[in-house]
């Protein structure tokens, strides 16, 4: 069957055209978010003197603008996505999954948060998102300070889990998991 007979939406067996692509975009660019720190941390280069590092906060806003949009998604096509099955694995593929999207949601946003209480002013792309202001929000930075970078390297550990429980289909149990978010048919 060709790519195209892919269906735009999910369905209980693969998940469809919008999913992936977002999915897959989104990959890509919690990707990039780790190597630009990884790059700062581990050749201390800094977002000043490098544009590859400097992109990490332009980046993260765009990928958390996805996920955003890939949350509400998930929830249109909840009816109709393939299942998790059932058992312990099923119980623990979904709740992996829950705390992947939460961290997903809580890593950018804590980022955003410091930016906008900053009172830097915050202009991502060209577009202010955040306007500068006389005084920073003390509590708000603070905040954002504990939790953005502890909380996006145990979400990096969640990513390492998701794919290694791929893996783990793939090798294992040989069920046809990964078709399901990069197959080119739409499975019956
Ligand atoms: C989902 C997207 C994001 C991920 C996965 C992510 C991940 C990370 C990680 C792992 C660090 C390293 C912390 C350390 O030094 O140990 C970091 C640092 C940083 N991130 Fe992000 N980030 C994301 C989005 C953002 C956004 C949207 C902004 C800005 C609005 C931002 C701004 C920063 C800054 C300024 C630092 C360096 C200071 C710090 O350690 O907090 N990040 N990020």
């Amino acid at each position: 069957m060709p790519r195209s007979s892919l269906p735009l939406r999910d369905t209980p067996q693969v998940y469809g055209r919008v999913t992936r692509a977002l999915h897959w975009s989104i990959a890509l660019l919690l990707l990039w978010q780790y190597m630009t720190m990884a790059l700062k941390l581990g050749f201390g280069w800094s977002p000043r003197d490098s544009a590859v590092v400097g992109s990490h906060s332009m980046i993260g806003t765009l990928a958390f603008v996805l996920i955003v949009i890939r949350l509400i998604w998930a929830v249109m096509n909840a009816a109709h996505r393939p299942a998790h099955g059932g058992g312990l694995i099923g119980i623990a593929a979904k709740a992996g999954h829950g705390l992947l999207y939460l961290a997903m949601l809580i890593v950018p946003l804590a980022a955003l948060l410091r930016a906008f209480g900053s009172g830097r002013g915050f202009a991502p792309f060209g577009f202010t998102l955040f306007p500068t202001r006389e005084a920073p929000i003390e509590w708000m930075v603070n905040f954002a300070n504990a939790i953005h970078g502890e909380l996006g390297w145990v979400m990096g550990v969640l990513i390492l889990g998701h794919v290694g429980m791929v893996g783990l289909h793939e090798a294992m149990w040989k069920d046809g998991t990964l078709a399901k978010m990069a197959g080119r048919k739409a499975l019956r």
